[in-house]
């Protein structure tokens, strides 16, 4: 057992925090960049910079804040993939730099991967195999969890993610990026099926999801209404639209725990924030006899801790990474880079 410290900067969130035992999380520390905003989405380059310049006072505050000397640390856990390949550049550089300085090793880890594991940090029992839905705003895809170690993919998106859809629609309305917390808010006092939106539901059986459909629809939706764009209606038209998504994430991910003969499901990524996609997985996990839990918002979206606890396991069994070791901006989960 030993203290890890962990590093993700796979995308807008520059993250550092340390984790003692695999999961006793003693610091996590998570920016999140704020210059995207004016844009309506990420800008690589923009991101890649801000990496840069805030890993080292994050460095400086996350092992302030856990009371430990970089001396303490026993190895390093950082994003290799996936992601975008400038972002991740910056932490794997500086995880090399660090692992050689400090004469520790290093690790590069999924990042999908941290997502599932991310439920360790609240629910150390919860049993195997289990199904994570993971859906943020760069990924929806459904994991099979065998073990702490061993993750299979069962289905993924094959244009949009969930979270993308969500801030793709909120930005034609005006609300800032990202917009999945504000529709939250709003969707609470509306009405979900007040307008009928599609539900991609693909090939009989299938585990993959599309959300490029109901995005366009909600679309051409406010280019025929434009008066559900008004403050009064977003209410109904965002209640409409996220139980549109949330619906075939529900339904994908039963079936996914049915066929896999899984004993629960679970929720990770930045839109298991969602109160309607928690509420709903948790309701429909109670009615199949099935076990359910979700982390607490500070794991659902990017953050360092879920890296550090998916390093650990490996650490801590030995395995680390070449110094030569590369960053990759497409890694599927339990797949060969
Ligand atoms: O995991 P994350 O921080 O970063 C990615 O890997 O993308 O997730 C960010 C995504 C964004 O699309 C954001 O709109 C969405 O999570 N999100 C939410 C909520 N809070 C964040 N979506 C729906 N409801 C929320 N409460
Ligand atoms: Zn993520």
């Amino acid at each position: 057992m030993s203290v890890i410290l962990g590093i993700e900067t796979s995308c807008d969130e520059t993250a550092v925090a340390v984790v003692a035992d695999q999961t006793h999380v003693k610091s996590n520390i998570i920016y999140t960049q704020t210059v995207h905003a004016e844009y309506g989405g990420v800008v690589p380059e923009l991101a890649s910079r801000e990496h840069l310049s805030r890993l080292q006072p994050l460095f400086t505050d996350a092992l302030a804040q856990a009371g430990i000397d970089k001396k303490d640390i026993d190895g390093i856990a950082v994003t290799r993939g996936p992601g975008l390949i400038g972002c991740l550049l910056v932490g794997v550089a500086y995880a090399k730099g660090l692992s050689a300085s400090l004469e520790v090793p290093f690790i590069g880890v999924n990042h999908l991967e941290g997502h599932a594991i991310s439920n360790r940090l609240v629910a150390p029992d919860f049993g195997f195999p289990h199904v994570t839905l993971i859906v943020s705003g760069g990924h929806t895809s459904l994991v099979k969890v065998e073990s702490w170690d061993t993750f299979i993919t069962l289905g993924q998106t094959r244009d949009d993610a969930a979270g993308e859809a969500l801030d793709k629609i909120g930005k034609l309305v005006g609300l800032p990026y990202p917009a999945g917390a504000a529709i939250d808010k709003l969707a609470q006092d509306g009405n979900p099926t007040a307008i009928k939106f599609p539900r991609a539901r693909l090939e009989e059986g299938s585990l993959d999801f599309s959300f490029s459909g109901v995005k366009t629809s909600a679309a051409i939706y406010l280019e025929k209404n434009p008066e559900a764009a008004k403050p009064e209606s977003l209410p109904d038209f965002f209640a409409s639209f996220q139980a549109a998504i949330i619906d075939v994430l529900v339904e994908k991910l039963m079936l996914a725990a049915k066929t896999h003969h899984a004993c629960g499901v679970a929720l990770s990524g930045g839109v298991a924030c969602n109160s309607m996609l928690r509420h709903k997985t948790e309701h429909a996990a109670k009615d199949a006899g099935l076990a359910y839990t979700s982390p607490p918002p500070e794991y659902c979206t990017d953050n360092a801790a879920m890296i550090a606890a998916r390093g650990a396991i490996e650490l801590d069994a030995g395995r680390s990474s070449p110094l030569d070791m590369v960053a990759v901006p497409t890694w599927a989960v339990g797949k060969p880079i």
